[in-house]
């Protein structure tokens, strides 16, 4: 068996790190993290109402550096939001008008953006408001959405992927009347939790400096750690016989295909945007960066279920994109959390057969459409502005120019075309969308309600139904774009107005 990490001092790390420094150099962080002896209890971020001042919903939200022992004595240097990394899980309730006060106390530039939302451009939090480095910045909007998992994030232009990479992320949860009569598991911390995903590469002094080469320039930075909610090696004692997780994959590039060890069925109830018609049955989610999906599983049976990402290849060449929808990216084999039952499990009330009223996409509704390919171009090569060949429609971000003019209230169908080698997380601000055809095919149980995020595997072709409902605004845009973070940092994004 080998030692854990919680019980090495940081002297006899260092020395085992020395040894290995060089190429090797994360192994040694990565075989303590796999070890199963060792797990230890699953971080849950504070929970954030906010202040209700005036009608208004207020939060108070400081971007920072920040120290986390994520290995026992060794501090290794991080970003966090009101903490060492990522940040509190803020909620929110549908109709609501919030009031999000960001401080930045860094020598560095960095935005927080609201992924998932209808609001004012002035309000995204994309990467044209900009929270200088000491400076302040402050987010006022109505929750035009529905219970949903959304999150937040740091947008900047070109340190997207470094910032988040550091910790400057976060969850948010929404409530409405609709969700509230359903008597879904939701009572935080306790049979309803959020899950953050992410994967890091430690060095041997434990920390996780972002560094690119030319494979995590292309692929996307990825770590031999799991991490849920910043824990390294977690596990969760579970006190009730349903337990809702709300799945968030908040890596950089990671696509991870989620089930349990044992095969267990579980029942996906939300997608990016809310309830899903009706829970689906399933053993496997694929889920990619910036997707969310809330599940809820049965521990009845009494037996400790390990949630793991599955290992799996696909996504190049384009073969895979067909089948079944189980193929369409490259995924890590990761032990993400075990869930392990109290001596005593209370009985929750059972699932509800329905869920939401999920109006069936309607094609003839929409009087305009768009197409969106998506290209990386000489894989590695350099280019003058963003430093790689990665685009859309042939033209790399530029935060000079608008590339799409969108009427607010009209209905479009937008189609993404994937004509690159590798699979594409496409995310669209500013509203939620619905799938209507992936490949010609309807979309699967899981991604059939709202979406802002769509995976797009290497030859395939999507088709989108998107309406902006509120706000307008000819200058300030919002921002589409692969939400691997490398990806959008080094270009494949572009800029539409709603007008
Ligand atoms: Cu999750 Cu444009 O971002
Ligand atoms: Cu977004
Ligand atoms: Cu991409």
């Amino acid at each position: 068996m080998k030692p854990s990490p919680f019980d090495l001092s940081r002297r006899a790390l260092l020395k085992t790190g020395a040894a290995s420094l060089g190429l090797a150099a994360i192994a040694p962080m990565a075989a303590f993290a796999g070890s199963h002896s060792s797990r230890q209890p699953l971080r849950i971020p504070p929970l954030d109402p906010g202040q209700m001042v005036d009608g208004q919903r207020k939060f108070d939200l400081t971007v920072g550096h920040g120290e986390m022992a994520f290995f026992a004595d060794l501090k290794t240097k991080t970003m966090g939001i009101n903490g060492d990394y990522l940040g509190p899980v803020l909620r929110f309730r549908a109709g609501e008008k919030v009031q999000l006060n960001v401080s930045n106390t860094m020598e560095e530039a960095t935005t927080l953006h609201w992924h998932g939302f209808n609001l004012p451009a002035a309000a995204d939090g994309g990467p044209h408001q900009v929270v200088a480095p000491g400076g302040d910045w402050t987010a006022e909007f109505e929750v035009r959405e529905k219970a949903s998992t959304m999150w937040y994030h740091s947008h900047l232009m070109g340190k997207t992927a470094d910032q988040v990479w550091a910790g400057v992320a976060g969850m948010i949860l929404i409530d409405d009347e609709e969700a509230d009569a359903l008597n879904l598991p939701n009572n935080y911390g306790v049979d309803d939790f959020p899950v953050v995903l992410q994967d890091r590469a430690f060095n041997s002094y434990g920390q996780m400096p972002y560094r690119l080469n030319m494979h995590s320039r292309n692929m996307g930075m990825s770590g031999d750690v799991a991490l849920v909610n910043g824990t390294v090696s977690p596990y969760l004692e579970v006190t009730t016989s349903l337990v809702r997780l709300r799945l968030l994959n908040g890596s950089n590039g990671s696509i991870y295909a989620l089930g349990f060890e044992d095969g267990r069925t579980f029942s996906q109830i939300a997608s990016d945007g809310g309830l899903l018609a009706a829970p689906a049955q399933t053993t496997m989610i694929l889920l990619a960066p910036g997707e969310r999906a809330e599940i809820v599983v049965d521990m009845s049976d009494q037996a400790p279920a390990m949630l793991r990402s599955f290992a799996q290849t696909g996504g190049s060449g384009g073969m895979m994109g067909g089948m079944g929808g189980m193929m369409r990216g490259n995924s890590p084999n990761h032990d993400f959390l075990e869930l392990r039952p109290a001596t005593s499990v209370s009985t929750s009330p059972a699932l509800p057969a329905t869920l939401a009223d999920l109006p069936t996409p309607d094609q003839n509704a929409a009087t305009n459409s768009r197409q969106f390919t998506l290209q990386m171009n000489g894989m590695g090569m350099m280019n003058a502005f963003t430093g790689g060949g990665f685009s859309i429609n042939g033209k790399s971000m530029d935060p000079t120019y608008i590339n799409e003019v969108v009427k607010m209230g009209e209905t479009e169908v937008w189609q993404i075309s994937n004509a690159s080698m590798m699979a594409h997380p496409f995310h669209i601000h500013n509203t939620q969308f619905r799938i209507l055809a992936r490949n010609g095919a309807t979309p699967a149980a899981g991604e059939a309600g709202r979406k802002d995020t769509v995976l797009v595997s290497p030859g395939e072709t999507v088709h989108i139904l998107i309406r902006f409902d509120h706000y307008s605004d000819d200058s300030l845009p919002y921002m589409y774009h692969c939400h691997i973070l490398e990806h959008e940092d080094a270009g494949m994004m572009g800029q539409f107005v709603v007008v």
